[in-house]
């Protein structure tokens, strides 16, 4: 698995999510509930048998099997993550499987190498990621024009059900560095894919959206 050296900022803002390292073994149990909104954000990308998909954030692979249902024994997954705690579950994961189509990278997603005309991104509750403005110039620059995005995951849920956030932050606040920008985490992806399309979920405490990236930065 290709690993790169992480810097001591990064390591820093990991530090600060024991979620990431010391619980990374826990995470698969304590998110299993949200499976189903899972499959329903893979099930927007218009992925084809041989296409390569960029799982940002992949922390232990929970969306694998769903992308390899997809992409097939020809396509080809590429996990990046910045936890090496996470990726250590992600190999085992792969291991056990036997996928020899996935490729992590341990890096931060503002900074890692992508390969040039990747066919979709997937941003599975990675809030911090959608946050960070490198990152997603980073993704959506590698996206070919007509390949796809699709995120999705928590969201501060809209007044008519603000009884819900104390719940919304206990169930998030292990995974997210920064809660800025949580009523609106597509926001920024948004700004970056034209006619991104967002619906809410789970009574607005969640949201799924997709789109298509017209023109890949790379050809402008
Ligand atoms: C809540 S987990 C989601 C993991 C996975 N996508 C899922 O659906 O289960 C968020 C992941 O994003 C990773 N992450 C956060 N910021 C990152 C960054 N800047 N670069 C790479 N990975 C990052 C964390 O290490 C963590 O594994």
């Amino acid at each position: 698995m290709p690993r790169s050296v992480l810097s001591p900022s990064v390591h820093d803002a990991l530090a600060a999510l024991p979620a990431y390292s010391r619980d990374a073994a826990v995470y698969d149990v304590r998110t299993r509930a949200f499976e189903t909104y899972r499959r329903h954000l893979v099930d927007l990308l218009p992925i084809e048998p041989g296409d390569v998909v960029l799982d940002v954030g992949c922390g232990t692979g929970l969306c694998f099997a769903l992308l390899q249902e997809r992409v097939g024994r020809g396509g080809t997954v590429v996990g990046v993550d910045l936890s090496p705690d996470m990726l250590d579950v992600a190999a085992k994961r792969v291991a056990e499987q036997g996928w020899d189509n996935v490729v992590l990278i341990e890096a931060a997603v503002e900074d890692v190498d992508l390969p040039d005309g990747t066919d979709h991104a997937l941003f599975c509750a990675v809030h911090d990621v959608l946050q960070s403005s490198e990152a997603l110039d980073n993704v959506v620059e590698h996206v070919r024009a007509g390949g796809s995005v699709a995120a999705g995951g928590g969201k501060w849920a809209p007044v008519w059900a603000v009884a819900l956030n104390a719940g919304v932050l206990a169930l998030h606040a292990p995974y997210v560095r920064d809660f800025t920008g949580f009523e609106r985490p597509w926001a920024h992806l948004a700004d970056r894919v034209p006619g991104l399309d967002v619906r809410e979920v789970a009574m607005g405490a969640g949201y799924l959206a997709a789109g298509r990236v017209q023109v890949s930065r790379r050809e402008r």
